[in-house]
C-alpha cells in the first residue's frame, strides 16, 4: 500500500506508513533541527510506539532518519511513549516514558533517558526514578528544562489515585539523581482525569504551563474535542511550584484536530509543533488514509509569542521558503477563485473590520464571520457520521487577517497573526475540487494565494 495524492500532505510531517501521534524530543542540535514523533510503524492502531525521526536545516524541508528509539528493554518493551529533550555538554538527551504491560495484564510506566553524541544513534540510560506513591500507572511524558541557577527540572503528566489529573515536578543537579518536589501546581485542584504532555514556557515576565488534560466537560464553545490542550499563565517559584490558576485555562487551538503540543526554544524563539488530531478512536479508524496504511500528521511549526496576556501562535516565517507561485486579487464583497494547488497558502487581509461573510473552501469547509459577535465559526463535514459540525471562537480584536494553510486533507487557519488558530482534517470525495468562495454584502479585502512546494524528502 502506498500513499495516494488524494489525501497525502505535502508540507506537513507525516509518517511513511503506520500511525503518527505526538511530537517528541524537539531540539536544535549540531546545526540541525530534530523532530521526533510517536510512531507505530507496524499498523494504524495505538500500539508498538517508537520514536520516528526527521531532521531539517531550516524547519521547513525535512529529511527522514532511522527510527531513534524502539522498544527493546524490560522498562520500555511495550512502547516508547512521549517526552522531550535537552542539549547538554555537546550531547542530545532524550527523555521518554517506557510503557510496560505485564503478563498478568497490569501495566507500568518508567521515566527514562537516552543520550546521543551525533543526534542519530541513541544509547538508552534506563529509568530515572521510582514510580511516585499516590499515583496510578498513568505517569508519563517527561519534559526537562534548566533554570538560571543551573538546576534541572523535569515535569511529568500524571493521574492521582483518586483518578484526577495532575503534573509532578522533579529536581536534579546532575540529570542523574532526581528528587520529587510533588505536584507542580501550588493550587489545590481537580481538573480532568489525566494530564498528558506537560510543558513549561518561560518569558521574561511570565511562565506558562501548557498541558493536555483529558476529561474536561464541554462548556459552551470550549472543550468540544475529546481531549484538550491549553495553558495557564503564572510564575514558577524557587521551589519549583507553579503559581497560577486553572480557572484561567485557555485552549491553544480552536479547531477539531490539535493535541499534545510540545515546544522548544532556539535563538530566543519559542517554537511549537502539535499533533494534528484529537479524534475519537472511531473517527480515527474511519480516516480514509487508513486504507493506504498510514494516518495522521504533525501541525506546521508555530512561533509562540506572548502578547496582551495571551499566547499568539504564528506560522513560522521560514514557511515562506515554500512559496513557489503567487496570485493576488482584490475582493469586493464576493468572488470565487481556484486554489493554485492542493498544497496552498491563502491569506485574506481586510482593509477594515469586515461585514459578516462566508468563506467556503473546496465547496466543503466553511468559515463564517459574524460581525455583531466578532466571532468565527468553522464548519466541516465529519467523515464518520457525514454530519456538519462546527467550532467557534469570539475574537479579542477586530478581524484583520485570515491566514490559511490548505492541503488536500488539512487546513490550519491563523486569525489575526495567531490570536486564534483552528486546525482541522477534512476528506472530500471530489478530490479535484479547488474552489474558494467569498460571500459578503460589504467587505473589502486583498486575497493572496500561493502554491507551496513539497517539503519532505522520502529518501
Ligand atoms: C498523548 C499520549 C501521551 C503518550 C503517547 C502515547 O497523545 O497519550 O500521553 O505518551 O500519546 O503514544
Amino acid at each position: 500500500m502506498s500513499k495516494s495524492d488524494a489525501y497525502n500532505l505535502k508540507y506537513h510531517i507525516t509518517p511513511t506508513h503506520g500511525l503518527l501521534n505526538d511530537p517528541n524530543g524537539l531540539a536544535y542540535f549540531q546545526g540541525q533541527y530534530h523532530v521526533f514523533y510517536q510512531w507505530n510503524p507496524y499498523g494504524t492502531e495505538h500500539k508498538n510506539k517508537s520514536w520516528g525521526h526527521v531532521v531539517s536545516d531550516d524547519l521547513v524541508n525535512w529529511h527522514r532518519k532511522e527510527t531513534a528509539l524502539v522498544p527493546s528493554e524490560w522498562y520500555d518493551k511495550d512502547g516508547i511513549y512521549s517526552g522531550g529533550s535537552i542539549v547538554h555538554e555537546g550531547k542530545l538527551y532524550l527523555f521518554y516514558t517506557g510503557n510496560v504491560i505485564n503478563k498478568d495484564g497490569t501495566r507500568a510506566s518508567y521515566q527514562c533517558a537516552a543520550v546521543s553524541e551525533d543526534g542519530h544513534q541513541f544509547q538508552k540510560l534506563g529509568p530515572l526514578f521510582e514510580h511516585p506513591a499516590g499515583y496510578t500507572r498513568h505517569v508519563r511524558d517527561p519534559k526537562v528544562w534548566k533554570d538560571d541557577s543551573g538546576n534541572w527540572w523535569l515535569i511529568v503528566g500524571a493521574q492521582r489515585e483518586d483518578l484526577t489529573g495532575d503534573a509532578l515536578v522533579y529536581k536534579s543537579e546532575d540529570l542523574i539523581s532526581w528528587s520529587c518536589q510533588g505536584s507542580f501546581l501550588e493550587q489545590e485542584h481537580s481538573f480532568g482525569y489525566m494530564w498528558e504532555c506537560p510543558d513549561v514556557l518561560q518569558f521574561p515576565e511570565h511562565d506558562v504551563f501548557v498541558f493536555s488534560p483529558q476529561g474536561l466537560p464541554e462548556e459552551g464553545d470550549q472543550y468540544k474535542n475529546p481531549n484538550q490542550s491549553g495553558y495557564i499563565i503564572g510564575r514558577i517559584s524557587e521551589s519549583g511550584k507553579f503559581l497560577g490558576t486553572l480557572s484561567d485555562f485557555n485552549e491553544l487551538d480552536r479547531g477539531f484536530d490539535f493535541y499534545a503540543p510540545q515546544t522548544f526554544k532556539v535563538n530566543n524563539r519559542i517554537l511549537m509543533f502539535g499533533w494534528m488530531s484529537a479524534m475519537t478512536e472511531e473517527t480515527e479508524q474511519a480516516v480514509p488514509t487508513i486504507e493506504e496504511g498510514w494516518v495522521h500528521a504533525l501541525t506546521l511549526p508555530r512561533e509562540i509569542v506572548f502578547a496582551d496576556g495571551v499566547l499568539y501562535q504564528r506560522p513560522l516565517h521560514e514557511l515562506q521558503l515554500l512559496r513557489q507561485h503567487e496570485v493576488h486579487e482584490g475582493i469586493s464583497n464576493s468572488g470565487q477563485w481556484s486554489l493554485p494547488s492542493l498544497a496552498a497558502e491563502v491569506v485574506i487581509r481586510f482593509m477594515e473590520q469586515p461585514d459578516s461573510f462566508q468563506l467556503i473552501i473546496r465547496n466543503s469547509v466553511q468559515i463564517d464571520y459574524d460581525h455583531e459577535q466578532n466571532s468565527l465559526t468553522v464548519w466541516r463535514t465529519n467523515w464518520l457520521t457525514n454530519e456538519k459540525e462546527h467550532r467557534r471562537a469570539v475574537l479579542g480584536h477586530s478581524l484583520a487577517e485570515l491566514h490559511m494553510f490548505i492541503e488536500s486533507s488539512s487546513i490550519e487557519l491563523f486569525v489575526n497573526e495567531g490570536e486564534e488558530v483552528f486546525s482541522l482534517r477534512y476528506f472530500l470525495e471530489d478530490t479535484n475540487e479547488r474552489s474558494v468562495r467569498f460571500e459578503s454584502d460589504c467587505s473589502e479585502a486583498v486575497l493572496s494565494m500561493y502554491r507551496l512546494q513539497e517539503s519532505i524528502d522520502e529518501e
